[in-house]
């Protein structure tokens, strides 16, 4: 079993990263971490995507620029650790998102309907937040890609709300924080 894990936490001392770090440790799998913060991904411009849809015309798959494609196309099973940014998560997550979106390697079009080509059954998402997160804009759009164009049936979410509110510092993330889980 391999769980690929896409770290999206920014800060040094992130509390995202220490209660999925947690969750982690309770799943059983070889850990592949994908930490975005080093990775050097650019949003896809105008030139990318010209060459992306070059490559994808000529079903070239195995380009390098694919390779975040594949890779999680490939995983028995999806993590992902992002903070509550502006009600949704940091953009950095949306440009590995840009990446693994590709028609013919996580998904393919059937009649004009995505249709997933993803080997993972499951992908767990976790957040936490400076207040209450009453619209979750990045848990909802991750589940709404997994279910209709990865094929991912099961999703769930970690939430811990109300952490600046609180004073919640890292160290105290899995003893204070009040963690929900949703569907
Ligand atoms: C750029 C930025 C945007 C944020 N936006 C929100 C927000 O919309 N709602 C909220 O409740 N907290 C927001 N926060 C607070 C973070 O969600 C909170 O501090 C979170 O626990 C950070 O996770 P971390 O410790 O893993 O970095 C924001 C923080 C930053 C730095």
């Amino acid at each position: 079993m391999s769980i690929l894990f896409i770290n999206a936490c920014v800060r040094e001392n992130s509390r995202t990263l220490v209660l999925a770090k947690n969750i982690l440790s309770n799943m059983s799998g070889e850990v592949i971490e994908v930490n975005l913060n080093q990775e050097d991904i650019l949003p896809l411009n105008r030139e990318l995507l010209e060459k992306r849809e070059k490559l994808i015309s000529d079903e070239d798959m195995n380009d390098t620029m694919f390779c975040y494609a594949n890779q999680f196309a490939q995983a028995d099973e999806i993590v992902i650790a992002a903070p509550f940014w502006d009600l949704s998560f940091p953009a950095i997550l949306k440009t590995y998102i840009e990446q693994i979106t590709v028609s013919g390697i996580t998904f393919e079009y059937i009649n004009g309907r995505p249709c997933g080509l993803c080997k993972a059954k499951s992908l767990t998402y976790v957040t936490t937040s400076g207040g209450p997160i009453f619209a979750d804009f990045g848990y909802e759009y991750i589940k709404a890609l997994a279910k209709n164009f990865y094929g991912i049936s099961q999703t769930k979410a970690y939430r811990a709300m109300n952490l600046d509110v609180n004073m919640i510092a890292v160290e105290d993330v899995l003893i204070k924080a009040d963690i929900s889980v949703v569907e």
